[in-house]
């Protein structure tokens, strides 16, 4: 495995402890070298101590995903053993000469049958020019064994570019030998959406516009742009979550069954559903951005004091809009989307709404009460299922309160410690492409969010920011719902 980028953060913070923990359960294959490559002149050594540092200091500060107090020095010292540091230039055809020969040598020492994984962790501008100098070379060749390209987002900043990056990384591989990352598809929550809909009887009868009402998919973010103000002032919110994670959620849920869980037949039925969508127009959106505020009694500043963000900068960074499918099983059953950040908390849920019962049989005191139902598909954090309905309260009264039946992952499962990247670090090895997108799908998505990008070149009406920190966004995203009789969850 080749790392471009191998000073970078996404190595450092999600690669590199991703094919330690796979180290550590056993599933990094036998033979196997590890090559980072990045502009900067360091060495092998130094690279190794860095990467260990940084995992050390995660570890030991208990965050998030490593409940270890310590790391475990013996699959490290596997990991690292593995390893090796090319300085070179991206722009310069000596660093692919450089890592050819490279390569073949570690071919030989680690008979490594030929094959090759050429990970972009690099800003997106390098994606096409890395891929031509790859072919170049001749390292995309499959002469021997199996060559493949895992491309980061972003893919393209609209449907134009999306197009232009498929041809000019087509021109040089095959679509099997790409692997487009998202990596909302590593989360074991958006995986077990399959699981849900495909290995139980119970819900595909109702998982159509007969029994559903409406979705909501809410991608909260408490954080703001950390120190992205150069990305996301090219970016914004639609661009950096709508076409690939908000809508890989959407497809999960949406999707019609595959006739086998193989990559094609998935890949196949979720292209399907964008190819249903209609082009979201700027009616039925609204855009947001954040001022200042209190998150967690902490003052946050506004998005405009940033660094590297303009004094009067319209990028948002909050968006709602609704989606309309366009086929038979959901005609009808709007699709509500919203993300953001500096909201009041981190929360991805994709809520399912049924439609009332048809009939209310209890007197008009328990019909103020009857609440709605609720299928939730918790994604992160505290990780689940949750389900809502309505009971009779105890008692000689026919009362009834809304009750719920939950399912949490950390109540059944023993999870590893894991940064999400494992599973799909694994399956590109594996050569399987359920979980990465292909260049239809790609396209299909920009295709459904490209007039409202090219509308949202314009500044908006409104006043921005539009919303402080901390709270659940403009009152515009309200109205969205409310003209059609609806109301957004509370962000909990
Ligand atoms: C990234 C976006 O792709 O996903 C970020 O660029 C965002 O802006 C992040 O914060 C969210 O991912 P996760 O896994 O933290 O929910």
């Amino acid at each position: 495995m080749v790392i471009f980028g191998a000073s970078g953060d996404l190595t450092k913070r999600l690669i590199v402890p991703a094919l330690y923990n796979l180290t550590k359960s056993g599933l990094l294959p036998q033979q196997f070298a590890l090559i980072g490559v990045d502009h900067n002149p360091s060495d092998t050594n130094t690279w190794r101590n860095a990467l260990h540092d940084f995992l050390e200091q995660t570890a030991k500060a208990g965050r998030g995903e490593f409940e270890a107090q310590a790391i475990d020095e013996q699959a490290w010292s596997r990991l690292a053993g593995t390893m090796s540091y090319l300085s070179g230039d991206f722009a310069d055809p000596a660093t692919f000469t450089k890592l050819k020969s490279h390569l073949e040598e570690r071919d030989r020492s680690d008979r490594l049958n030929g094959c090759a994984l050429f990970y972009m962790a690099v800003p997106d501008r390098f994606f096409g020019p890395l891929v031509e100098s790859l072919a170049g070379a001749r390292l995309t060749e499959e002469s021997g064994g199996w060559r493949r390209v895992v491309i980061e987002k972003p893919f393209g900043h609209d449907l134009q570019s999306a197009k232009a990056l498929n041809d000019r990384v087509l021109r040089h591989l095959s679509e099997d030998q790409v692997f487009r990352i998202d990596h909302f598809l590593g989360k074991e929550t958006v995986q077990n959406i399959m699981a849900l809909r495909f290995a139980n009887g119970l819900f595909e009868p109702i998982w159509n516009r007969d029994r559903i009402d409406h979705v909501q998919v809410t991608v909260a973010e408490a954080i703001g742009i950390e120190r992205r103000g150069k990305f996301y002032e090219t970016t914004g919110a639609l661009r950096d979550m709508v076409p690939n994670h908000l809508f890989q959620l959407v497809a999960m849920t949406a999707m019609e069954p595959p006739v086998a869980f193989d990559a094609e037949s998935v890949r196949e039925k979720k292209a399907d559903v964008f190819r249903a969508v209609h082009q979201v127009q700027p009616a039925d959106a609204v855009r947001g951005q954040y001022g200042s505020g209190t998150i967690d009694n902490e003052k946050v500043r506004a998005y405009r004091e940033e660094p590297d963000v303009a004094a009067n900068s319209f990028v948002e960074t909050y968006v709602a809009l609704k989606l309309c499918i366009d086929n038979w099983r959901w005609a009808g059953v709007p699709f509500y989307l919203r993300t953001g950040k500096r909201l009041p908390k981190r929360w991805t849920e994709i809520a399912i709404r049924f439609k009332d019962a048809p009939l209310m049989l209890f007197g008009s005191e328990s019909a103020n009460v009857v609440k709605d139902n609720w299928l939730i598909l918790q994604i992160q954090p505290d990780e689940g299922i949750r389900l809502k309905f309505n009971a009779k309260q105890p008692g000689p009264e026919m009362a009834l309160d809304a009750v719920a039946m939950d399912f949490r992952y950390k109540d059944w499962f023993h999870q590893a410690p894991a940064v999400g990247y494992e599973t799909l670090l694994y399956d590109c090895m594996q050569g399987d492409a359920t979980l990465f997108q292909r260049a239809d799908q790609v396209e299909a998505s920009w295709r459904v969010v490209d007039a409202l990008i090219r509308a949202w070149n314009a500044p908006p009406e409104e006043v921005f920011p539009n919303y402080a920190a901390g709270t659940p966004g403009p009152k515009a995203t309200d109205t969205l719902l409310a003209r059609d009789g609806r109301a957004w969850r509370p962000i909990r």
